[in-house]
């Protein structure tokens, strides 16, 4: 059982991971500032987790940017006496447009907060840490699977920032003995708990093409609009790689495992399925989950998108020992009972 400072824990990928980790016994300080989330994700979390989790949960409202905030998250805990051996290091913005619009944003957040995290963890004697990274940062891939050797090259301020904190943690990880880091590429993170007791619960109109597919089923938006017909694709509709929620969680739990196990360590592991799915079947799979077809109708192609992202997860299998075991039904499965129970996210 380790102590674990996890930022952003409220969110959705967070929420999801620190229920796993809770349930594998870890004791656990959340430091989220809510600005893309609700405390209610966390109350949620100790309600799945049960009996055997109480007194392994504090939760700390702050911000990444602030050192008084980070010294109270590091000092923080359930059992006073034994430090923060490990953060998982969430907190983030990750809206794509919004980081065209708002790029100072971005970088004050992503960039200046995640080297004051790495500050305070020097301060606070803590070397190791998880990373949520981003299969962002390829671009526009030049071949799929996309290998983790592919080039890093980000077509957006939001990729920026998350290539600059890769960058910052490979520095960091050269300059001194000790270091065990992991960058977890994410490929296209959805679904939810099977519980249907937490989820995704975008702000605003989704962005993203899941939650819109989900409020659509719901009946709070009328149609979704397929961006593109004419990609070179099996059916003309863009392809990626989806990952429930949970996969990818457990992804999170095995590479703590690994950097807590071994000596200092640099890790840079896409975590996906290795299968893609087109736009079109998710939108089909859907239907069959939520017993309606989902209205749609193809649009203009999105700018800036690609034809097809899809992972080659075999590093993070060979490294990790760690590979998705839930598939596209189980994610429209899960990600329909979030929904259908759940119509207006945690405010309902
Ligand atoms: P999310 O917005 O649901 O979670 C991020 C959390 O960080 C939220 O709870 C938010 O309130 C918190 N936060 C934001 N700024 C903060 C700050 N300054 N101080 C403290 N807390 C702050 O997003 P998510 O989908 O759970 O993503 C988690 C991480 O994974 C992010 O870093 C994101 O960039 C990365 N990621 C997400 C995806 C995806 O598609 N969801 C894909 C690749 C990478
Ligand atoms: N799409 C639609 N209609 C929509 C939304 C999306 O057709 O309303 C399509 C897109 O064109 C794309 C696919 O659905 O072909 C997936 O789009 P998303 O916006 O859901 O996801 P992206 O692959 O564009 O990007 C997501 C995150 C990024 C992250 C990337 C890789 O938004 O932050 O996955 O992890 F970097």
């Amino acid at each position: 059982m380790a102590r674990l400072l996890i930022t952003g824990g409220a969110g959705f990928i967070g929420s999801h991971t620190a229920l796993v980790l809770l349930e594998a016994g870890h004791e656990l300080v959340v430091l989220d500032n809510y600005a893309n989330s609700s405390p209610e994700a966390l109350r949620r979390v100790l309600e799945l987790a049960g009996p055997e989790a109480e007194g392994r949960l504090q939760v700390i409202e702050g911000d990444i940017r602030r050192s008084t905030d980070l010294d109270r998250a590091f000092a923080a805990g359930a059992s006073p006496g034994a430090g923060v051996e490990a953060v998982i290091h969430f907190a983030g913005l990750k809206a794509v447009g919004e980081s065209v619009a708002e790029p100072l944003r971005y970088w004050d957040v992503n960039v200046n907060g995640s080297q004051r995290l790495l500050a305070a963890m020097r301060a606070h004697g803590c070397r190791t840490v998880v990373f949520s990274s981003s299969a962002t940062l390829y671009g526009y891939p030049e071949a799929v699977p996309i290998p983790e050797s592919a080039p890093i090259r980000p077509i957006n301020p939001y990729g920026h920032t998350k290539a600059a904190v890769e960058k910052m943690l490979s520095d960091v990880a050269a300059s001194e003995a000790g270091w065990r880091i992991a960058c977890l590429r994410y490929f296209n993170p959805v679904g939810a708990h099977p519980s249907g007791r937490i989820g995704e619960d975008p702000n605003g109109i989704p962005n993203n093409l899941f939650p819109f597919i989900s409020q659509v089923a719901v009946g709070r938006r009328e149609q979704v609009q397929v961006f593109g017909g004419d990609w070179p694709t099996s059916d003309g509709s863009g392809v990626r790689d989806y990952i429930h929620v949970m996969d990818l969680a457990e992804g999170h739990l095995a590479a703590l495992n690994t950097l807590l196990a071994g000596g200092d360590q640099l890790l840079q592991l896409n975590l996906g399925s290795g299968h893609g799915h087109s736009v079109l079947e998710v939108i089909e799979a859907f239907g069959r989950a939520c017993g309606r077809s989902i209205p749609h109708q193809i649009t203009q192609r999105r700018s800036g998108d690609a034809a097809i992202t899809v992972a080659d997860p075999s590093e993070a299998k060979r490294q990790l020992g760690w590979q998705t075991r839930r598939n596209l039904h189980d994610i429209c499965q899960d990600g329909w009972r979030w929904q259908h129970s759940n119509p207006g996210g945690y405010a309902t």
